[in-house]
């Protein structure tokens, strides 16, 4: 695992972002894994200048969402695929049929998630990943199997919490559809991408703790391409020899 530590969050989402533009214009057809939500909000922004402003572009890149909340209605604005959509995806010049989302009112759910995994095919070229306080790679919570396909799930109590600040009412999302953690881990490149002091401890414990699925970021260690993109707030518990 790589790690990249920014003295600063405008520093940490030009790293970011820079690279991502270097991918991008290396391989135009990029096929990308993104998640929606707090921590990448400040690098879509600044994709979307960069592709006003000519720098880089999607039109020929495909997108899937990371995952899905189950058990809200469809046009609910805090599902991850709206949210994405208005974070990034209408706003750059990926063509409609470059996006892929998760449905959880599919009427064959299983059959939607096997599609999904069918869609994307021999694996991403890049996944984007926020980490969960508890170490949830999208929605894959502790204990998920490392060879899960997307599925199904259901969320665990903090999880349920922290989707509030994406929901407008109470009734929060107990489930959702998530991309698998098979895919995590045999896509080309990992970023995963943390900012703010909240995330510190479950960084420190995934850089320096045990590996297994009680923590399933700490399954990225195992990676052969993996790098982690920290400001110094969410870098604050590593010591100089981890960021060596
Ligand atoms: P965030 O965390 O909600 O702070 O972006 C990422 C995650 O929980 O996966």
């Amino acid at each position: 695992m790589n790690l990249h530590c920014f003295d600063s969050e405008p520093a940490w989402i030009d790293g970011v972002c820079s690279i991502w533009r270097d991918r991008l214009r290396t391989t135009p057809d990029l096929k990308i894994c993104l998640p929606s939500g707090t921590t990448p909000a400040g690098i879509y922004a600044e994709m979307v200048r960069s592709v006003r402003a000519e720098l880089v572009s999607f039109a020929h890149a495909s997108v899937f969402a990371l995952d899905e909340f189950g058990g809200v209605a469809a046009d609910d604005p805090g599902r991850t695929s709206h949210t994405l959509r208005r974070q990034l995806i209408d706003d750059v010049d990926l063509p409609p049929q470059g996006f892929h989302s998760l449905n959880p009112d599919h009427p064959d759910i299983a059959q939607h998630c096997a599609d999904y995994d069918a869609a994307i095919g021999d694996g991403f070229d890049l996944m984007l990943l926020g980490i969960g306080l508890n170490g949830h790679l999208g929605m894959n919570e502790p204990g998920s199997p490392v060879n899960s396909p997307t599925r199904r799930v259901e969320l665990h109590g903090g999880t349920i919490q922290s989707s509030a600040r994406y929901f407008a009412h109470q009734d929060l999302p107990r489930w959702g559809l998530t991309v698998g953690l098979d895919a995590v881990l045999t896509s080309k490149e990992v970023w995963v991408v943390a900012n703010g002091a909240a995330k510190a401890d479950i960084v420190q414990r995934t850089v320096r703790g045990e590996i297994g699925p009680s923590n399933p970021a700490s399954l990225l260690r195992r990676h052969p391409n993996c790098s982690l993109f920290l400001d110094a707030a969410a870098g604050s518990l590593l010591n100089r020899r981890d960021l060596a």
